[in-house]
């Protein structure tokens, strides 16, 4: 079992989200902009509310493939960084990010991964994190660059949005080659 717990940076702290934080988290969600690169869609606030609950009902199945970590900044949730899929065996998860457009661009996003990888190559024990990113999310490719991710490899025309086949970038990062 993965469990959520809280961490912190000098700026952030990464911990569970909770059902008051639902207005701050329909700010960034509910904004076409955001889901450009994401096979996502814009919800409304009612919506997130369901969202936020199967969120919170996730931390306490012991199973559950994707654990979401709040990326909060003076008590505001501005953002939020996951364990997307992960496996013990093989000692390998795959994670996710995503801030809130008023707070892209302030390294905030660097500040909250490096903190999380930090936290599931030392202390959940894996070897492996991927990510992968759909092309033209030239932010996301150059915040894995940032955090040391090396491209692998390209799966061509893998997604499809907007009546357009999209290629997706596949990154990995090694617990060796994390300083
Ligand atoms: C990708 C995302 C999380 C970056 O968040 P952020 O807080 O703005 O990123 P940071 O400020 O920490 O920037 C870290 C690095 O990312 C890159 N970067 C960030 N925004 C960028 C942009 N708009 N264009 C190009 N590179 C960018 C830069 O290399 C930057 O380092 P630098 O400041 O030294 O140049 C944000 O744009 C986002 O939430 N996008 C929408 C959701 C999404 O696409 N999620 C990814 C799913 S794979």
């Amino acid at each position: 079992m993965i469990e959520v717990i809280e961490l912190k940076t000098d700026r952030l702290v990464l911990k569970k989200l909770s059902y008051s934080d639902i207005d701050d988290y329909a700010e960034w969600k509910s904004q076409d902009v955001y889901h450009t690169h994401l096979p996502s869609k814009a919800k409304t606030k009612e919506e997130y509310k369901k969202t936020i609950e199967s969120i919170i009902k996730g931390y306490e199945d012991k199973d559950d493939p994707n654990l979401i970590w709040g990326v909060f900044y003076n008590d505001k949730l501005i953002g939020t960084v996951s364990i997307e899929d992960w496996n013990t065996t093989h000692r390998w998860c795959e994670i996710g990010w995503g801030l809130n457009p008023k707070f892209q661009k302030q390294g905030f996003a660097y500040e909250a991964t490096k903190c999380l990888i930090q936290h599931i190559f030392e202390k959940l024990q894996m070897n492996r994190i991927s990510i992968v990113i759909w092309d033209g999310n030239e932010a996301s490719k150059n915040l894995a660059k940032k955090l040391g991710f090396v491209q692998e490899g390209i799966e061509r025309q893998a997604r499809y949005k907007n009546d357009k086949f999209i290629d997706l970038y596949c990154y990995g990062l090694l617990k060796e080659e994390w300083k």
